[in-house]
């Protein structure tokens, strides 16, 4: 909790004190009982508790039990007199502080006053007493005892925030530690994982790899003991075979993206669009497609040669592939200052933003294979991508009228 409002809180529960002010206890020590009378009546104006004994003795007693805010102390009293008490009650760690107001009789008393002072008088009034004199030397003790109280409670309250404030910080450090444990635990079961992914597809290859051979093999050496519809089954095989092979080459791609190590290093975005767009243009020269392609000039940023290629090919390659039944397909590669974001725009297929959720899980597709080929491990790997280089991506589309793909890279990568 802030300072400023610990303090604001102890102002107002001293307020508080101070409008049902505690009385202070005054002792009146006296071994005549007109005298404690006397006193009585002065200083009952005060309004406090007024304490009366008739001996030291008796006045020790009470110090036993409470403290006072000031002693009234007679000095001349049988047995043992004034200074013998102020003594005694000097001694006790209780009391040492506690200030004494020596009352006297005695006016030759410059010896009595320097015994005095050394037995721990504050001061010293004469007899007969002054009311006026007396009250307002004793109100003056009472308003500090009154002070002390209410700094007592402050302190202890300021104490009591201060074991609180530690309490809470204890306990956010004790979170930020778990919170550390579980993130390493987190990581540890994710590598684990991804291992275990990474087998799987390599090992998965092999016998997919003997099955698409073994198919191959049949048409090849067996064919004319096949009648069509047979050859029309093998042939079947072999593209679930192969288009099952394609998706764990995906998966394999998805996840050396996780274990490469990125080589941070500034890229020339726009001349690697332009390689890729090349590539993806010798790719499909059957049938030959009329594309407006548009790059940005100057787009660099700091990041990863092969993992932005990575990402390139995917945006561009879907932007190519979703605009392929559009006659006056258009795709463009950009900066955008409104989303201080990279992007990759065409005005092809789209989808419809209800599903944009979906869009970037592992073998998630929005259109059919019979649409639009594929198997949806595109975006998945562009978005693990673009979250290792520290940055995000997210979409824009709208059903036939093309799709929009953003991205951001770190801060200080920009444009
Ligand atoms: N440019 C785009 N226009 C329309 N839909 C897109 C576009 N890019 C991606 N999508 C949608 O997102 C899905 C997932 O994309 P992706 O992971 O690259 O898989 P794939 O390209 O193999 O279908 C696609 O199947 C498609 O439904
Ligand atoms: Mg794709």
């Amino acid at each position: 909790m802030a300072v400023a409002k610990i303090m604001d809180e102890v102002a107002a529960s001293s307020a508080a004190t101070t409008r049902d002010e505690k009385k202070v206890d005054i002792l009146l020590v006296d071994d005549e009982p007109s005298s404690l009378l006397a006193l009585e009546a002065i200083l009952g104006s005060l309004g406090q508790n007024l304490v009366k004994a008739a001996s030291g003795r008796e006045a020790l007693r009470h110090l036993m039990t409470r403290e006072f805010a000031v002693i009234l102390l007679d000095v001349q009293m049988p047995r043992m007199d004034g200074y013998e008490t102020a003594q005694l009650i000097g001694e006790r760690p209780s009391s040492r502080h506690t200030p004494i107001i020596f009352l006297t009789a005695s006016h030759k008393a410059d010896v009595q006053v320097v015994r005095g002072y050394a037995a721990g008088a504050v001061d010293y009034l004469f007899k007969p007493l002054d009311a006026e004199v007396l009250r307002s030397k004793v109100s003056v003790f009472v308003e500090m005892e009154r002070k002390a109280a209410l700094i007592r409670t402050q302190a202890a309250e300021l104490a009591k925030r201060e074991i609180e404030a530690r309490q809470i910080a204890e306990v956010r450090e004790q979170l930020v530690l778990d919170l550390g444990q579980k993130n390493r635990d987190l990581e540890a079961a994710n590598k684990e994982l991804e291992t275990f992914s990474y087998s799987v597809s390599h090992d998965l290859r092999a016998p997919l790899h003997g099955i698409d051979g073994f198919s191959q093999l049949l048409l090849d050496d067996y064919a004319e003991r096949l009648d069509e519809v047979g050859k029309k089954y093998l042939q079947c095989m072999r593209e679930t075979a192969q288009n099952m092979a394609e998706m764990i080459d995906g998966l394999l791609a998805l996840a050396r993206v996780t274990r490469t190590e990125i080589q941070r290093e500034p890229v020339d975005l726009t001349g690697l669009a332009r390689d890729v767009i090349r590539r993806i243009e010798n790719r499909t020269l059957q049938p030959p497609r009329r594309v407006e392609i548009l790059v940005d000039e100057g787009l660099s940023c700091d990041g990863d040669t092969r993992l932005l290629t990575v990402v390139l090919e995917n945006l561009i390659g879907n932007a190519w592939k979703f605009t392929s039944k559009q006659p006056d397909a258009r795709i463009e590669i950009g900066w955008s200052p409104v989303q201080t974001a990279y992007f990759v725009r065409d005005n092809g297929a789209g989808f419809d933003m209800v599903y944009a959720g979906k869009l970037f899980g592992a073998f998630q597709r929005l259109h059919t294979s019979t649409e639009f080929e594929g198997h949806g491990i595109g975006l998945a790997t562009v978005q693990r991508i673009v979250r290792r280089l520290g940055g995000q991506v997210w979409a824009e589309a709208r059903i036939g009228a093309g799709a929009t793909f953003f991205f951001t890279l770190a801060k200080g990568a920009e444009k």
